[in-house]
């Protein structure tokens, strides 16, 4: 399933009852974060404002928002569908690392197919300005929390290619306005654009070019957000996710390429000699402040864009907000993936109010003692999930995706002394907790049952559970009973992670089928 631009993916939302139309002119200063906000902590719809400020472009935020929309823009019914698909190919080449894996997913013949290639005609210059004629302010971008620095942009595809070896890279980075022809980058140290940057700056090089779009088919801003390892490319896995190539175009001012059905693109270069620029504060995923700091300016040279585009964005702050969704969508994608490094895992869940890196919680088939360590220091060294701040090992049978069971067993299994273990080493520049930027120390609990190897002396509690036989009797007689626990819970009681029932019935599905895989059931 492909989109062509945000249009299409806005009359796809529309036809499917997800998209509400504002035509009340809003102010891009607060007033649309202050609804978007409203709206995303009630798992509302995507929202289209079709008047923003003194903009010609309609704005369009929250359409990654739900379970429903973020499986729509992957052109699936529900997630699961990639993540069993993956988890297929996976199987079909045992033995390889992740990045390996990636890289052969990405490399078998179907898959070549699914490369970047050339477009014939490229909307997303459909009118093109250069130079003096560029102007940001046309652009309703939002400024969203009363102290940030300004505006931002929010849902960029950021584009560079690796000085040295050519490869290319797209990240999602926000850029702050600084004046209509200049952003600010904020690639943060571990990623690779900033990686990039840094090369060219080793090299003496005067110009990195970059590229960036906004819009387009959204697999392609979800692939931007992916931790696929350095050196694989994005769109060869939006290519595969949307089951058909990114058709790329010639940038009009430096020698990139850029998604031809993208909505805008902002073509420039950043200057690894140029002092670096205060970017921020900014209102963060965190739920907090990020405070000023140094990153460098990007320089516009031409502003492209489709005649009908559509501005997309997105608003971060307290979770839940719409960025849950790219984060539980990588979650799901990603899982068989570590799976290939870390067979014992069953089922993982990055809680939504752990904001992706705080806290991980994560189910194993566990085979020997301290294995609940292993796993933990494994994810310590594994791509961006080594920003995780806190990791909860619990056994098999409990189903991470169910937060409140996590804790209950985590908890009652728990001797802190002995099971809490803690570490240093890099966290997530976002990252306030820390005496200092850039590292900290990190924890894991090992919440699985102890063993007699592990020192444990007496003998481990059963879980209470009553049996199949008396249930079935129960489910039997239940509509005799005159208890409707429909209504007592609202009837529509929500996760405590805001996870809707469907991806509650999911996930349990998937935990089903993990057990099976794993010999546990039948
Ligand atoms: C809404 C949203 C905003 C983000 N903003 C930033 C950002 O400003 N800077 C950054 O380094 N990462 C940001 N990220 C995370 C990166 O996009 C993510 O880590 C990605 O995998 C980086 O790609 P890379 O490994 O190719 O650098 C953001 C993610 C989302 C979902």
């Amino acid at each position: 399933m492909t989109y062509d631009g945000m249009a299409d993916f806005v009359a796809e939302l529309e036809k499917s009852g997800e998209l509400v139309r504002i035509s009340r002119r809003v102010d891009p200063v607060l007033e649309v974060a202050a609804i978007a906000d409203r709206v995303m902590k009630a798992a509302g719809p995507a929202l289209l404002f079709e008047r923003v400020g003194h903009s010609p472009f309609p704005l369009l935020i929250n359409v990654y928002g739900s379970r429903r929309r973020m499986s729509m823009a992957l052109g699936v019914s529900d997630l699961e569908d990639h993540a069993s698909a993956i988890e297929r190919l996976v199987h079909a080449r045992p033995g390889l690392s992740a990045a390996g894996i990636a890289s052969a997913l990405l490399n078998i013949p179907d898959l070549l197919s699914l490369a970047p290639r050339k477009a014939s005609a490229a909307p997303c210059q459909e009118v093109v300005s250069t130079g003096d004629e560029v102007d940001l302010d046309e652009l309703p971008i939002l400024t969203s929390w009363p102290n940030d620095g300004g505006p931002f942009i929010t849902l960029p595809n950021v584009i560079t290619r690796d000085p040295e070896t050519g490869a290319r890279n797209i990240g999602m980075y926000r850029m702050q306005r600084i004046d209509r022809r200049t952003t600010a980058m904020h690639w943060q140290v571990h990623k690779t654009g900033a990686r990039h940057f840094r090369r060219a700056k080793e090299l003496g090089l005067r110009r990195l070019e970059v590229a960036v779009a906004l819009g387009g088919d959204p697999a392609l801003t979800y692939a931007a957000t992916a931790p696929l390892p350095d050196g694989i490319d994005e769109w060869t896995f939006a290519g595969y996710l949307r089951k058909s190539a990114i058709k790329t175009a010639p940038c009009k001012t430096i020698a990139l390429e850029v998604p031809a059905d993208a909505d805008f693109v902002l073509e420039g270069y950043v200057d690894p000699s140029e002092p670096l620029f205060d970017e921020g504060p900014f209102g963060d995923h965190t739920g907090y402040y990020t405070p000023v700091d140094k990153f460098p300016r990007f320089h516009v040279t031409a502003l492209t864009r489709r005649r009908n585009a559509v501005y997309p964005c997105t608003l971060v702050g307290p979770p839940p907000m719409e960025d849950a969704w790219l984060g539980k969508a990588t979650e799901r994608l990603f899982l068989p993936l570590l799976r290939t490094m870390f067979p014992e895992i069953v089922d993982m869940n990055l809680p939504v109010y752990g904001a992706f890196h705080n806290l991980v919680l994560v189910a194993i088939k566990k085979q020997y003692p301290m294995h609940a360590a292993r796993l933990a220091h494994g994810l310590w060294g594994s791509g961006q999930m080594s920003f995780s701040k806190v990791i909860c090992v619990v056994d098999d049978d409990v189903d991470v995706q169910n937060e409140a069971e996590v804790a209950w067993r985590l908890l009652a299994n728990l001797d802190p002394q002995r099971d809490v273990s803690f570490v240093q080493g890099p966290i997530d520049q976002l990252d306030h907790g820390a005496n200092q930027a850039l590292f900290g120390g990190k924890m894991a609990i090992d919440g699985t049952r102890k063993w007699p190897e592990e020192g444990y002396k007496r003998e481990w509690p059963e879980v209470l559970r009553m049996t199949d036989d008396v249930e079935r009797r129960v489910d039997a007689m239940w509509s005799e009973l005159g208890i409707d626990l429909g209504a007592a819970r609202g009837g529509k009681a929500p996760h405590a992670n805001g996870v809707s029932r469907a991806s509650e019935a999911a996930a349990a599905r998937l935990f089903r089928a993990a057990k099976v895989a794993l010999g546990r059931e039948p």
